[in-house]
Order: structure tokens, then C-alpha cells, then sequence
């Protein structure tokens, strides 16, 4: 343990049980105002004479990176060893909560070992572009997807008394002039796509603190959005915890501390503190706004040092390394992902005569860099997993390529050898270090040059090739067609490289799924018009139509769908039953039921998932958006039948006429399958809407006047008359005559051929259907 949680356990007890308002109330100006802002890289302020002790805050996400001595945040110093977990990409294509929860419990028990009191994690982003230089942190392009498993993150790394960190808040979708950037989304992608995730997240799981990102939403920095960090995330979501800024986002702390940014993190020497005292003292800052903002700073100590000492988890000095590279091994097997597998060349038989070639089996890509970069315990390769199981007798190698690209032609005529005289030929290719990273996004989906090159000279050798790709995002896969299977390792930590062999070999049987969506081409994906943006400003312009929900619309090719992934063995749904729970109204949603049956001879797991659309809606919608999803372990031939619920919030769209969600009545069709392009049954529901009354008004078009109770009727008989007298004119017919007629505002009628009303006459109407309803 560091000694910044180490208080006598008698002070510690006294100092968390007592009143945190009533600690800082005793506080003078000058020490409130420090304690919003850290001591050093890594620790908030102590102030001794209060009995308040420091803590330690440290990235995360997928490992505790705690450096001791000389801190330098960008992760080129030292940190202490820890267990390298897959990263967030990697997590993310397991769609399993229950694993991640758990993957969260062991960061949590090495964090408290290492006297750490908050993990700066998870990041949960929408990975808009699989440009983004970071989406190797973040979990999926899916708002349900990123939410659920977040959460699951969350809930683990608490229940050990240590705080999660949900970042980035919000809308740092790219590295890109991530520092100001403005990303300017509209507001039904921004609470529906880009908010939706951390509402939940905060929601389900209270992270004791939310950290802001660098970025600008709509031109205002989030460090200092008091409609961001108070209005939706304390007032409408009703987070309780404390706002942290991202390392260096602070713009104005006098700005930012009353907008709700409680904590500027890393220290700035006592600069920010000196402001905010002498702007309550000439008035331009509440008093009290800073009192809440260290109240808030002392509520989180107080919860790191009961954590740190908490009974109920057994108390941690250490922990056990080997459990958790067993758990990393699992976590990275389950989050591989099988995208082909042709005439079932995989799971490879021990005896098969395997030529490993690609630099990567022997030093692995296992992780991205920049400020989550762990020291890890260990480190597997693929290689020597595959010597392991196979033997040394059964596995040639051939590096193939360089790394950096260097002495590329030197090293294919090995490696063509080893494929000819092999039955199946391993090829690990991927992305190389230096081509994606925090702090900036990549140039294109390719692969480098010189590794295709490799695999079509490896192919014409030897046509039995199974790709094993590293990386922290997507490749293009121009050749697809010509291999017979590929496995998407992503970065798979530290036990990434004996993962592999496990699903190669069959140790594993493949359940992963794509959390995002491999595009044919770059120039397909949605945001491509629109990324990284120019002069300080990002347009989102493809609005809701991020991924899947994109390709969907547009019905466009794909090379691999959202949600997709093989197994060794073959699943089979039936007897789909879709039930509205409740009798509608808040907290009832949709209750799945679904027969699930391993129909093969081995076992597995089916990742289920839940897909809604809703073929005439009044809304802009996707064909379908996830709802649910549910990974399940069947043994050969177990049929079971899994039950997801879709929750009511999870239906709604945000309405921009009232600000607020709403779910829309009417039917809505449940699909049921294997990915969002392998839908296996589907059904419908009716769902019971929410009411949504606006005022009528003068400028209310005929369509909105005639769906009213009061004032249809009558506006209806009057528009029957008038169309009697156009049908003389041969102009329109009816039916053009009442669609045209539908968007015309009502009180442009007064006084047009035909319509004998005034607009007195029109108002009182308005006035009697508006005064019918106390609702309105
Ligand atoms: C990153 C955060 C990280 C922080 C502390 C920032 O540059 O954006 O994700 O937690 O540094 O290292």
C-alpha cells in the first residue's frame, strides 16, 4: 500500500464517519479551494490539520498503472507490474457482463493492493469512426452494448471499495485536435447514441466519479458544461459522486467548478486554487459552490479509505497474479472473435503440421499505447502457446515481416517455404503499434503493405491459411475470399497469445462478437465525410446513423456485420414469445423469451441478441437498434430457453418538441438472432405510448389540429366542406388534396375561398381544445 490511504484505522474510521459537509465547513477558503485540485500527477490534496488524507487516482482502464517515483502521465516511466487485461475492445466483443464484472473485481482487488483508490475507467465512447486512434479503449458503436458491459465494469471494481472513473464525458469520439475540438451533435444522436451509454452506466452503477473529456460539446468545453455535468448527469440521471476533469481539460476553473467539474486533475501548483479563492472574494464565484465542490472532493476520500479497509471484502494486501492471468486468458479467448471458417479448417487437430508465420506470434501487439499502457505480470505468445500444444516437432515459424515495416523482401521466402511444407499455414498480421494510439487516429483501415504482400505469396503456396489479426480496431479485408478462416484477436493483454491457441486449437470454442461493424471500405463508413472535421469543429452528420444502424438503412454491403462471430458448433432458436411486461406506462418494457438449442456435438456459447424496429414510425429510426443481448453456455445438444428484457427507457427516442424521452405507441417488431444480419425469428409487440401534448396554436398544421379530441371533429367537417368545393376545380383529387392539405397551419385557413372562418373563430378552437386538458 502506498501511504497515502494510511491514516491510523482510528482516524480513518473518525474521518470517514463523520459528516462531510460539516469537514469542509470547518475548512478555511484557501483549503476548500485546494482540495479541488490534485496535489500531484496521481494524488488529491491532503490537508493534514482537518485529518483529511490524499488518494491515489490512476489509469486504468484495463490495469492498474500505478507509477512510484518520477510520475510522467504519458506512460513512458515505469509502473509498477499488474495484470495487462484485455483491453476495452477486446472485453467489449465478449457481450458478457458476468465476465466483465469479474474482470472488474480483480482490477478492483489489485488496485486496493496497490493502495489505489480510484481506476480511471472504464471509457465507454461510441466508436464513431473506426479511425479513432482510441477505440482500442472503448467498448463498442452501440449505446446498449457499451452501457451494459460498463456497468458491469463499474459494479465489479466497487464492490472491492475502489472507485471507477466513467470517461470520457462526452462526445470524445476522436484523438483528432481532442483537446478543443468542438463535436457538434445534434440532440437525438447526442442522448440517444452518445449519452445513452453513460446514462445507464451512471444509472445502474453510481461510479464514484465521472470524468470529463478534452473535447468541446457544441462549442462549450465539458469541463465547464453546467448543462452536461449538472443538468443531465446530477439532476435528470442523478449521479451522486464527483467530477473529475481529464488530465490537463481544464479551461476556466472559475468557469468549470460552478458548472459542476469538482475535481481539476493533476495539480497546476496552487494556480487554479489562488483564482478560485480570490473570485469568491471579489464575488465573480459562490462561496458556496466551492464548498460544494470540496464536500464532494471529501465524500470520495472518504469512500476511498472505508473502501481501503471495507469489511465487507476480505481485506487485500496482495493478490493472486496467476488467478488473474487465468482470468485474462479467459476474458481474451472469449473476446476473439471467429469471422470465417471454412469448411471448418478450425479448431486445428495437436497433430496437424502447423507453419506459424507473422511477427506477431512471437512479440505480440497486446495492448494500445498512451496512458492506459500496463507493465504487465507476464507476457504470452502465440507462438510458444501453439509449440505447447502442438510440439515443437509439429510447428515450423517464419517471422514474414518486420514490425516497422523494415526488410520487407528479405523475409517472405522463408515464410513461403514453411507455408509449402506445412499442412495449415497460422498467419498473424496486424496493426503495428505506432499506427494507432491515444492522441491520435489513423489514416486509413489498412494493413501495411508488406503484410499483404506476405499473405498473397503465403496463399499461392498454400491454401489452408487461418489469419490471426491483432489490433485495437478494424481492418479493411480485401482478402477475405481467399483464406479460408480469420480470427480477430484484437489486443488480447497479456495472456492474449496463449488465448489464441486455446480457440485454434479448440481449448476455447469462439463466442465473440463484433461490437462494431467491419466496413468493406473506409469510404463506407458513416462519419467518412464528416471525420475528423475542420477549424475546431466535428459535424456529426450522419446523426443516429452510427454502424450498424448505418450499413442497415442504406442496406449497404458489409464485410462482417455488428453482433457477428462463429463458433465450432451451430445454434438453433425456436419458439420466439415477445411480451409487453407491465400494463405500459413507466418501468414496463419488453420481456423475450426465446428457445436456444446447441444443435451440434461440442460445447458452446451463443451470444443472443435483441433487436427492435418499428416499420412506420413518426420518427427518423434505424431498421433495427439492439435492445438486449445475452450470452449463454450450452452443452452439445442442451436446448434452453433465455429470457431478455427490453426496458421500457430503452425504447424511447428523445423527442425534441417536449425535451424530453418519449416512447412512441404502436407495433414494433422484435427480431431475434446470432448478429444484426443473421436474424432468426422475429415477431411483434405492441407497446403502450407515452402521451406527448403540445399546444395548438395558429401555426399547428391541419394534420396536428385534426388529431386533437376537441378541435379534430369540427376542423375535420369544416375541411370536408372545402374540399367539396376544390373537387369542382379539377385541380387536385382528394387524396393530393388532403395530403397537401395536412402540413397547411391552420390559421393561414381564415379567410381562404372556401373556408368561411375568421381567425378569432380559429383561436377560440385552439383555445377550447388547449384548455381541455390541465396537461397541456
Ligand atoms: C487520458 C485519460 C487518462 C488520463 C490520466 C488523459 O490523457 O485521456 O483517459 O485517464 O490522461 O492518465
Amino acid at each position: 500500500m502506498t501511504d497515502t490511504l494510511e491514516p491510523t484505522a482510528a482516524d480513518a474510521t473518525t474521518f470517514a464517519a463523520r459528516g462531510a459537509a460539516e469537514i469542509v465547513a470547518e475548512l478555511t477558503l484557501e483549503e476548500q479551494a485546494a482540495l479541488t485540485s490534485g496535489a500531484s500527477f496521481w494524488t488529491t490534496q491532503a490537508v493534514e490539520r482537518a485529518g483529511i488524507p490524499a488518494i491515489v487516482l490512476t489509469d486504468g482502464p484495463h490495469g492498474v498503472r500505478l507509477q512510484k517515483g518520477s510520475a510522467d502521465h504519458l506512460g513512458i516511466g515505469d509502473s509498477v507490474p499488474a495484470t495487462c487485461f484485455p483491453p476495452a475492445v477486446a472485453l467489449g466483443s465478449t457481450f458478457d457482463p458476468e465476465l466483465l464484472e469479474r474482470v472488474g473485481r480483480a482490477l478492483g482487488e489489485e488496485a486496493r493492493a496497490e493502495g489505489v483508490g480510484v481506476l480511471l475507467g472504464p471509457g465507454i465512447n461510441i466508436k464513431r469512426s473506426p479511425l479513432c486512434g482510441r477505440n482500442f479503449e472503448y467498448l463498442s458503436e452501440d449505446p446498449i452494448v457499451s452501457g451494459v458491459l460498463g456497468s458491469a465494469l463499474v459494479t465489479g471494481l466497487q464492490s472491492q471499495g475502489v472507485g471507477a472513473s466513467l470517461k470520457h464525458f462526452a462526445a470524445n469520439n476522436q484523438e483528432h485536435d481532442r483537446m478543443s475540438a468542438s463535436s457538434d451533435v445534434d440532440p437525438r444522436p447526442l442522448r440517444e447514441i452518445y449519452l445513452r451509454g453513460f446514462q445507464r452506466v451512471v444509472e445502474d452503477a453510481q461510479p464514484w466519479t465521472v470524468m470529463c473529456s478534452y473535447n468541446r460539446l457544441n462549442g462549450v468545453y465539458t469541463s465547464e458544461d453546467p448543462w452536461l455535468l449538472t443538468s443531465v448527469l446530477r439532476e435528470e440521471w442523478g449521479f451522486e459522486g464527483l467530477v473529475v476533469s481529464d488530465w490537463g481539460a481544464v479551461n476556466d476553473r472559475v468557469v468549470g467548478l460552478p458548472a459542476g467539474l469538482d475535481l481539476e486533475m493533476p495539480s497546476n501548483d496552487g494556480r487554479s486554487a489562488a483564482k478560485l479563492v480570490a473570485a469568491v472574494a471579489d464575488g465573480s464565484l459562490d462561496a458556496q459552490a466551492l464548498e460544494l465542490g470540496a464536500r464532494r472532493v471529501v465524500e470520495l476520500v472518504q469512500k476511498a479509505v472505508a473502501g481501503a479497509r471495507s469489511s465487507s471484502v476480505e481485506p487485500v494486501e496482495t493478490y493472486d497474479a496467476d488467478a488473474h492471468h487465468a482470468l485474462a486468458r479467459e476474458a481474451a479467448g472469449r473476446g476473439a472473435v471467429l469471422l470465417k471458417n471454412d469448411d471448418a479448417i478450425l479448431p486445428l487437430a495437436a497433430e496437424t503440421r502447423v507453419a506459424v508465420i507473422g511477427e506477431f506470434a512471437r512479440t505480440p501487439r497486446y495492448q494500445g499505447a498512451g496512458s492506459s499502457l500496463i507493465n504487465p505480470t507476464r507476457l504470452d505468445n502465440a507462438l510458444d502457446a501453439v509449440i505447447e500444444v502442438a510440439g515443437a516437432e509439429r510447428v515450423s515459424f517464419a517471422p514474414g515481416f518486420m514490425i516497422d515495416g523494415s526488410d520487407a523482401a528479405g523475409l517472405v521466402e522463408p515464410a513461403v517455404t514453411a507455408a509449402a511444407d506445412a499442412d495449415v499455414v497460422l498467419l498473424f498480421l496486424g496493426l503495428p503499434g505506432s499506427y494507432e494510439s491515444e492522441g491520435f487516429d489513423r489514416e486509413n483501415l489498412r494493413l501495411p503493405v508488406e503484410q499483404l504482400a506476405l499473405l498473397d505469396a503465403v496463399v499461392a503456396a498454400n491454401a489452408n491459411v487461418v489469419v490471426v489479426l491483432a489490433g485495437g480496431g478494424v481492418v479493411e479485408l480485401p482478402f477475405a475470399d481467399d483464406v479460408p478462416a480469420i480470427l480477430e484477436g484484437w489486443l488480447g493483454g497479456q495472456a492474449g497469445g496463449s488465448a489464441i491457441a486455446d480457440v485454434l486449437y479448440g481449448a476455447v470454442n469462439p463466442s465473440g462478437r463484433l461490437a462494431e461493424t467491419i466496413p468493406l471500405r473506409l469510404e463506407d463508413t458513416p462519419a467518412f465525410l464528416e471525420f475528423p472535421g475542420e477549424f475546431g469543429h466535428v459535424r456529426y452528420g450522419e446523426g443516429l446513423f452510427v454502424g450498424y444502424r448505418w450499413y442497415d438503412a442504406r442496406d449497404a454491403a458489409v464485410r462482417y456485420p455488428f453482433g457477428h462471430g462463429l463458433s465450432y458448433t451451430t445454434f438453433e432458436y425456436s419458439g420466439l414469445e415477445v411480451e409487453a411486461a407491465g400494463p405500459g406506462g413507466p418501468g414496463s418494457g419488453l420481456v423475450v423469451r426465446v428457445t436456444v438449442t446447441n444443435a451440434g456435438s461440442r460445447a458452446g456459447r451463443e451470444v443472443v441478441q435483441v433487436y427492435t424496429g418499428r416499420t412506420a414510425s413518426a420518427v427518423q429510426r434505424a431498421p433495427r437498434e439492439l435492445k438486449g443481448f445475452a450470452s449463454v453456455e450450452l452443452a452439445a445438444g442442451e436446448s434452453r430457453e433465455v429470457e431478455i428484457t427490453v426496458r421500457r427507457e430503452d425504447l424511447a427516442y428523445w423527442d425534441l418538441r417536449v425535451d424530453r424521452w418519449i416512447v412512441e405507441g404502436g407495433e414494433y417488431t422484435v427480431e431475434v438472432g446470432s448478429s444484426s444480419r443473421d436474424v432468426r425469428l422475429s415477431a411483434t409487440a405492441e407497446v403502450a405510448g407515452d402521451t406527448v401534448r403540445l399546444p395548438l396554436s395558429l401555426g399547428s398544421s391541419i394534420a396536428e389540429v385534426a388529431a386533437d379530441p376537441i378541435a379534430g371533429p369540427i376542423v375535420m367537417q369544416a375541411m370536408g366542406s372545402f374540399a367539396a368545393g376544390m373537387a369542382d376545380t379539377d385541380i387536385f383529387d382528394a387524396d393530393g388534396l388532403e395530403k397537401m392539405m395536412a402540413s397547411f397551419p391552420i390559421g393561414k385557413l381564415a379567410g381562404f375561398p372556401g373556408v368561411p372562418v375568421t381567425p378569432d373563430q380559429i383561436q377560440q378552437l385552439l383555445d377550447a381544445a388547449n384548455g381541455a386538458d390541465g396537461a397541456r
